[in-house]
């Protein structure tokens, strides 16, 4: 899918988000490369801890309908912040390991626009290959 397109569902995605205590929305979405494009928010929670990112939502989203990293062709990532929401150090982990390296991964907040991927974003990563050994 079009860069333009999906960070345009990335921003309808987010006026879902439930962020009652950060009052922060961010809104995610992912496109497969059968034009199946997944949303998804952050969702948080009294406890704090509990609280799911956008980007590791949507992704979730994905892999819990079958799509795998060889499937997923983009991620946007969307906030109403001053600044682009770079993803957290949880949710760059995460992705290592769900998309492949060099898949786009576009930020926006409406303003200022970033385009990279996970190799950028991570570098010097622990993957699956140093646990499965
Ligand atoms: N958050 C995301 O959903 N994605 C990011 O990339 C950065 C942070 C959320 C988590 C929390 O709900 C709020 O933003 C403030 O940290």
């Amino acid at each position: 899918m079009k860069r333009e397109d999906l960070l345009k569902e990335a921003f309808r995605a987010m006026e879902n988000s439930y962020a009652p205590y950060s009052n922060y929305h961010v809104g995610a979405a992912v496109s497969c490369t059968d034009g199946r494009v997944f949303w998804g928010v952050n969702v948080e929670n009294a406890s704090f801890g509990a609280t799911n990112c956008a980007e590791r939502s949507a992704v979730f989203a994905a892999y819990s309908c079958g799509y795998r990293k060889d499937t997923i062709d983009g991620l946007a990532i969307v906030s109403d912040g001053e600044r682009i929401a770079a993803p957290c150090g949880i949710c760059r982990q995460v992705l290592s390991e769900l998309l492949k390296q060099d898949t786009p991964i576009y930020l926006s907040n409406g303003k200022d626009e970033v385009d990279t991927n996970i190799a950028e974003l991570l570098p010097m990563q622990f993957t699956e290959e140093d646990v499965l050994r």
